[in-house]
């Protein structure tokens, strides 16, 4: 598989398992998590699924494409390991999807993300909140695999439900 071949299915991946959500979660109350807005694909694809809700957006700084960013009040801007403190204080264990694409090129800097931002996705979900991740968050203790759609790859995404 080239490297061209791993993005294009990682990014089926990421759409798969967004539109999957969308449908699982339909007609719960809560808002919606972007850890990661990047350039904003992910973003626009969440704001089409979910019209009605708040999605609020974590980044070092906003770098997405014009039509991609959301307003100041849905932007928690800075290092996660910081902003999602300040998230959890500001609104409670409300979400009920988080979508984490926090995976770096560097190995030691995922490893580091993962450890720094995933015991605090608990903290901003309900009871029944999803997470989806590029990463594998299996040492977080709250949050339980469940399966992936059928035309995902097992590893190429990473699905759980907040117990
Ligand atoms: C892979 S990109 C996200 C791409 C996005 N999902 C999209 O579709 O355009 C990951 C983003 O997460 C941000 N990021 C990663 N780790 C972070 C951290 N610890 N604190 C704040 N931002 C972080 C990076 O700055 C980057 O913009």
């Amino acid at each position: 598989m080239t490297r061209l071949d791993t993005v294009i299915e990682r990014l089926k991946a990421q759409r798969s398992c967004l539109n999957a959500a969308a449908e699982a979660l339909r007609g719960n109350d809560g808002h919606i998590l972007e850890l990661g807005l990047g350039n904003g694909r992910t973003y626009d694809h969440l704001r089409d699924l979910f019209p009605d809700r708040d999605i609020y957006v974590f980044d070092l700084e906003v770098a997405s494409h014009p039509d991609c960013r959301p307003d100041s009040a849905h932007m928690f801007l800075g290092p996660m390991s910081e902003t999602l403190l300040t998230a959890t204080d500001r609104l409670g264990p409300n979400g009920i999807l988080v979508h984490a694409d926090i995976g770096y090129g560097d190995a030691a800097a995922t490893a580091r993300n993962v450890r720094e931002i995933g015991p605090k996705i608990p903290g901003l979900l309900v009871s029944g909140g999803l997470v989806l991740c590029d990463q594998a968050l299996d040492t977080v203790p709250e949050l339980t695999p469940i399966p992936l759609p059928q035309d995902v790859e097992p590893g190429r995404y990473h699905a759980y439900r907040r117990v």
